[in-house]
């Protein structure tokens, strides 16, 4: 048992922010903090951290609590358990009663586990760093291998006897049980009897969890014998789900979101190494081939993943599959190949920081370029392999939820392989269709019946003011804000107030006119907490001009926006259309901001005053205007394109 005090000490110490950004990538959202729910699938933010309430809440699975709450539900642990971590965070100490037979009994199976491996840790490190046989044959391994003390410690390396049964025996005398000492693997048992340690006579690399507590394990003999496995790993148990976890993600998680990218090795060394040499972000998915989960993992800290693999194509060919899964997940996908006969761990060893840097900057290559080549080659003078690359490579193409990269993919690959863009284009149009479509008949059955194509004339806004397009945002929000769609590109099932709250600050949109910008904010903090009753908020607002417009908005006749002029008659069936009408709606403003920016880029450009930073000032002029004209064409290419439904 905890004592009452140290539970009252413990929650007076935690800041649930502090708590929950080991977790998730949050980004300040007014007085609170928003990121993408640990708890549910979703690519679009909806768990919200509120600081000064001490609470969270996902306004899209409805989970929420306070931090203990969250650790519980995120570690899957009791309340003790997750008050012991809480406490370890903040360095409170927790007297701990005696582990007596009896106590350990009324632990819950997973805490014991829990609770085992992490005396196991312990051990095995105490025999690495405290023993002579340990120092004699392990530690002097690590210091040959150029593992560095502080990096030994910090990764928490041990070493697990020769005796074949010091940890078991030792374990058993403390009152651990038997039976938890065998789901973790630590002890093999043949029978009662005969009991030896998994892990002897093994360097031993503990595995962590994302709050960096010990999960298991992975053994490397010392032996160069070819007949005995080089690594042993911990078997799967209810604490340990191999395809769940990465290695180094502990160590790694601020790394990653402070230089919004993840490098993904093989395993244990080549972390380590990299580590060591002051590339902190890095993970491996030790032996599996990538799966979704491990995947969603790093996704909830960076979309950028970058796969260092050993210069044999063999290896990589075989992860390919894993690597798609990213794809799908909106990730962008690079591969950074190294030299024949090296691995990261090798490589790493050899190099200063700043030669490593440059080498991976050099050879960084996007992944479906990578793959189209690596394929290329065989494909070259064999028609029905190059229909099969280009069919497999339009797949890849088709999962990324976002079109304008879609667009840009199928673009280079055109070249690439030299087909046309058009015969691409139609192929995963046809592609994302058919996902669709399959999708809609599985939950809808057979009532579903095929929209057909039709073709759009793109949104005229050259002469359109912002403020008109901004007001249309707002009659979308007001009118139609509840409403449920279903984003065609990733078919997610969103509110139209969601969705369009996460566009403009997800691209941190800026409304021009005030009283636009005031009812934005206002509507968004409302919407939160009282969805269905924000027409009525908003008409008997305070501020008379916010409800004056909406009045106007929520009025009984309206006219149509002069936006959709170009559309044709829409008036009839805008309900339905929602979820074709508001993306390109969105687009819309995005462009009119783009093309207001580019004005304002070439007035500065006109005035610009010969001076000491003529140059440079120049420069970041240009660049700027580069940028924005790029987004333009994106853009403009978008909205003039046929949209999906
Ligand atoms: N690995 C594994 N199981 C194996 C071999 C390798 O899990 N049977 C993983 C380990 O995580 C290891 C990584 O792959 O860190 C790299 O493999 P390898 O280079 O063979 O392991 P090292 O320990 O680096 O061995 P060596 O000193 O021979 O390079
Ligand atoms: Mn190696």
């Amino acid at each position: 048992m905890i004592p009452k005090e140290t539970v009252d000490k413990i929650f007076d110490a935690v800041d649930i922010y502090d708590v929950i950004k080991d977790y998730v990538n949050l980004k300040r959202a007014g007085v609170n903090y928003k990121g993408n729910c640990p708890f549910h699938d979703e690519k679009t933010p909806s768990f919200v951290v509120s600081p000064a309430k001490g609470i969270y809440k996902c306004f899209g699975c409805g989970a929420a609590g306070n931090s203990v709450k969250f650790v519980m539900e995120h570690e899957k642990v009791s309340f003790p358990e997750a008050l012991k971590i809480l406490a370890k965070k903040y360095h409170i100490e927790i007297v701990e009663e005696e582990l007596t037979e009896e106590k350990i009994q009324e632990n819950q199976t997973r805490d014991s586990l829990f609770i085992v491996t992490e005396y196991a840790k312990n051990f095995f490190k105490t025999q690495l760093h405290e023993t002579s046989e340990g120092k004699n044959i392990a530690l002097s391994y690590f210091k040959e291998r150029g593992f560095r003390d502080d990096i030994i410690k910090k990764f928490e390396l041990g070493w697990s006897p020769q005796k074949r049964n010091t940890l078991t025996e030792s374990a058993l005398k403390k009152g651990y049980k038997l039976d938890f000492l065998k789901t973790t693997g630590l002890t093999i048992a043949k029978d009662n009897d005969y009991q030896f340690d998994r892990f002897a006579e093994r360097v031993i690399f503990p595995i962590h969890t994302l709050s960096g507590k010990v999960i298991a394990f992975g053994g490397r003999t010392l032996k160069a014998d070819k007949k005995i496995a080089k690594y042993l790993n911990s078997p799967e148990s209810e604490i340990y789900h191999k395809s769940k976890i990465l290695y180094g993600i502990y160590f790694a998680k601020n790394a990653i979101v402070k230089l919004d990218k993840c490098f993904m090795v093989e395993g244990y060394t080549d972390v380590i190494s990299m580590y060591q040499s002051g590339i902190e972000n890095v993970v491996a998915s030790s032996g599996t081939s990538l799966t979704v989960e491990q995947i969603k993992l790093v996704r909830r800290f960076t979309k950028n993943l970058s796969i260092i693999y050993d210069g044999d194509a063999a290896g990589i060919k075989a992860s390919i599959r894993g690597i798609d899964l990213a794809l799908a997940e909106e990730m962008n996908v690079r591969i950074i190949a190294l030299p024949e006969g090296e691995d990261p761990d090798s490589f790493a060893k050899k190099r200063t920081l700043e030669e490593l840097q440059t080498y991976i900057s050099k050879h960084e290559e996007d992944f479906i370029k990578f793959k189209t080549e690596l394929f290329a080659e065989e494909a070259k003078n064999d028609p029905i392999k190059r229909a099969q690359l280009i069919k497999d490579i339009v797949k890849s193409i088709s999962v990324i939820p976002d079109r304008i990269l879609r667009e840009e993919y199928i673009r280079s690959t055109a070249k690439q392989l030299n087909v046309s863009e058009e015969a691409l284009y139609s192929e995963v149009t046809r592609l994302l269709r058919k996902n669709f479509d399959d999708k809609r008949k599985q939950n809808y059955g057979n009532t579903y019946k095929q929209i057909p194509t039709k073709p759009q004339l793109p949104i005229e806004t050259a002469g359109i003011y912002s403020e008109v397009i901004e007001k249309e945002i707002l009659n979308f929000l007001l009118n139609y804000g509840n409403e449920i769609i279903t984003i065609d590109d990733t078919d997610e099932e969103i509110s139209v107030a969601e969705f369009i709250i996460s566009e403009i600050k997800n691209d941190d949109l800026k409304f021009h006119n005030l009283v636009y910008k005031d009812i934005f904010k206002d509507y968004e903090k409302y919407f939160y907490v009282n969805a269905e009753s924000v027409q009525d908020y908003f008409l008997k607002h305070e501020n008379e001009k916010i409800s004056k417009v909406a009045a106007e908005l929520l009025g009984p006749k309206q006219e149509l926006s002069k936006i959709w002029e170009s559309r044709g008659a829409i008036e009839n069936n805008i309900e339905k259309r929602l979820h074709e009408l508001i993306p390109e709606l969105i687009d819309t403003f995005k462009l009119k901001i783009v093309q207001i920016k580019i004005q304002n880029i070439n007035k500065q450009l006109v005035q610009l005053k010969s001076s000491e930073t003529y140059d440079d000032e120049l420069n970041r002029l240009l660049e700027e205007l580069n940028l924005f004209n790029q987004l333009k064409v994106k853009l403009t290419e978008f909205l003039e394109k046929t949209a999906l439904l």
